[in-house]
């Protein structure tokens, strides 16, 4: 098996190599964004839990295998150098805010990213009930969202929402790091935005408007014809091609929402094997193409968040425990790794300072079947 093969099912399989980046399009899902303390026990106590993830989800899943329970875990630049002590992967940083004329993708603080899935919504919930119990002080949460499956994948403009996803070899091929950044083969780079929607002003349009500005048809799904030059379709500007091809991203949005309090919201979550992909979709939709006519889905769609995480192989966030491990038995790591989180700005410093110590070599060993 290849770094982007995936086993059958895909998820924390035993010596499956990635974690749930592929995983199934469910009926619910909780996006829990958390920032960490600053302190070396939080990162110790961040470090212990999310090395044995596989186990929590054990806990919880194993009570309905039916429900198909699955998490991924993504790491912010900020505590990426301090939590891992290793090299930064080579596209890891911060979420850039993109203003366009009228719009803009804000950038907003996360360190650490929950994409927690199942066709249950309470085997979301415990998972995270029990996740926050564990990582208790170490972090505080700055967003948390659950979204739930609408009719079939519809998003709440009323649009199926997940087409053109990948599927089968394309999949991998689209979503996780290859040969290209070899010490973290098998991760994927992931994007999370919550967007809001006027909902009364897009049902104001006619049907055939909303579909010139999706670029699908509303009941059918079927794919409109790309427009030529002028205003373009959300479709053909979140379509990124050069000489090497298309370069497709997996998205597994969700809708979410309160209509007592009249919020009505889409979360995009999007992971890929290139930051730049997803961030050239961004500049595409909210600057334009030309720059000037945006993505004219961004005039009923703000964004209030937009956090950029690595979601490392699952061998190497399993070895974070050996970190945390070294820590509890006194090792000088721990100090290195603190004063990395107070002031690791600049990656570079962050690299030579690693020690490799998390047998990243290891990773290429792992049995995979
Ligand atoms: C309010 C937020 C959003 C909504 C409601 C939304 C909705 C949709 C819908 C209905 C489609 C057509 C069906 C499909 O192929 O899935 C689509 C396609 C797509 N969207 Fe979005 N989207 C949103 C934000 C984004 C963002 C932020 C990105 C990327 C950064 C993105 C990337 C894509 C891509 C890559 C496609 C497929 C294009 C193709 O046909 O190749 N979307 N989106």
């Amino acid at each position: 098996m290849t770094a982007h093969s995936l086993p059958p099912g895909g998820g924390f399989t035993s010596g499956s190599i990635t974690q749930n980046v592929d995983g199934p399009l469910t009926r619910s899902a909780i996006f829990l964004v958390l920032s960490v303390a600053e302190s070396p026990d939080a990162l110790d106590t961040v470090r212990d839990v999310i090395s044995d993830l596989e186990g929590l989800v054990k806990t919880v899943g194993f009570r309905d295998l039916n429900g198909r329970l699955s998490c991924t875990v993504g790491i912010g630049d900020r505590i990426w150098g301090a939590l891992s002590g290793l090299p930064r992967p080579t596209e890891l940083h911060p979420f850039r805010e993109i203003a366009g004329a009228a719009h803009t993708a804000v950038s907003t603080p996360g360190d650490l990213l929950f994409h927690i899935r199942s066709d249950r919504q309470d085997l979301c919930f415990e998972l995270e009930r029990l996740l926050l119990s564990a990582l208790g002080a170490s972090v505080s949460t700055v967003d948390e969202v659950s979204g739930f499956r609408y009719f079939d994948a519809r998003d709440l403009l009323g649009f199926i929402d997940g087409t053109a996803n990948p599927v089968g070899p394309d999949l991998p091929e689209s979503a996780l790091v290859g040969e290209e950044d070899p010490d973290f083969a098998g991760g994927s780079y992931v994007v999370v935005q919550k967007y809001l929607h006027p909902l009364s002003a897009w049902q104001g349009l006619s049907t055939e408007q909303q579909e010139q500005i999706i670029g699908r048809t509303k009941a059918d799904n079927v794919e409109l014809d790309d427009a030529v030059s002028g205003q373009k379709s959300h479709k053909t500007l979140a379509t990124i091609t050069d000489e090497a091809g298309e370069h497709d991203i997996v998205r597994d949005n969700m809708p979410f929402g309160s209509p007592g309090s009249g919020a009505f919201g889409t979360y995009f979550i999007g992971y890929s094997r290139h930051l730049w992909v997803i961030e050239k979709m961004l500049e595409r939709m909210f600057i334009g193409d030309p720059p000037g006519l945006h993505d004219r889905l961004l005039d009923f769609s703000t964004a209030e968040t937009g956090t950029a995480f690595f979601v490392p192989a699952a061998a190497m966030l399993a070895a974070l425990g050996d970190t945390a491990a070294a820590a509890a038995a006194g090792s000088p790591e721990p100090a290195q790794a603190s004063s990395a989180l107070a002031g690791q700005a600049d990656s570079q410093a962050a690299r030579e300072a690693t020690t490799g110590s998390l047998g990243i070599g290891s990773l290429k060993s792992v049995p995979t079947s």
